[in-house]
């Protein structure tokens, strides 16, 4: 097993779009911000597949998600199913924030439903334990209109401190 960074080419592949032509408003969006360095992909790599993702972003329009200097948001953490519950999206999202930090921010965002316990009891664990504030639309993902969509259900936006002492 592998953690590696990747290229926006292997996240369209992933995601099941060939072509770029194809590909999602989503897609598209992750593919241009990761081309142009505004965005990172990680992924777990076993024997030749990539089995997990996980992608920061360095700058969007809503600086509580990321403003470029000291919040990175983090987004579309995957681990294939089969894969899961053996510790490795908790050993990607440790990588991701090791870079992070070493690229000097000093904070990482992540969004989650209070729906979904398994991962928000995930994300205090790895450190995600202060509340930014509740959204209701990820600004990462994009309609037709290349405008962020809207979710039919409030989500929370959690945050980590990366500085030393504060973990
Ligand atoms: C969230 C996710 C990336 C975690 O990856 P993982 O490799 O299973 O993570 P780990 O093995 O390091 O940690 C497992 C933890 O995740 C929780 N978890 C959440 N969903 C899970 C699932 N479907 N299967 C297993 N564990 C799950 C477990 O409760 C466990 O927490 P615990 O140790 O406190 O009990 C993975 O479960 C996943 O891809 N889920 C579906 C997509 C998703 O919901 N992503 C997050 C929002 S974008």
């Amino acid at each position: 097993m592998q953690i590696r960074k990747a290229s926006g080419a292997e996240m369209l592949a992933l995601w099941g779009y060939p072509k770029l032509d194809a590909a999602s408003p989503t897609a598209r969006l992750f593919n241009q911000n990761i081309a142009s360095g505004n965005a990172v992909f990680w992924t777990l790599e076993h024997e030749g597949s990539l089995i997990g993702e996980l992608y920061a972003f360095f700058d969007l329009p809503d600086k509580d998600f990321a403003d470029g200097k000291t919040t990175a948001y983090l987004c579309a953490f995957r681990v294939k199913p089969a894969f899961r519950g053996r510790g490795l999206g908790s050993r990607l999202m440790e990588a991701a924030l090791g870079e992070l930090k070493t690229r000097g921010f000093r904070r990482a965002t992540i969004g989650v439903s209070e729906s979904e316990p398994q991962n928000l009891r995930l994300y205090r664990r790895l450190g995600f334990t202060e509340k930014v504030k509740d959204c209701r639309a990820d600004p990462c993902a994009m309609d037709e209109n290349m405008q962020p969509v809207v979710d039919p259900e409030p989500w929370v936006l959690l945050c980590k401190e990366l500085q030393e002492g504060k973990e």
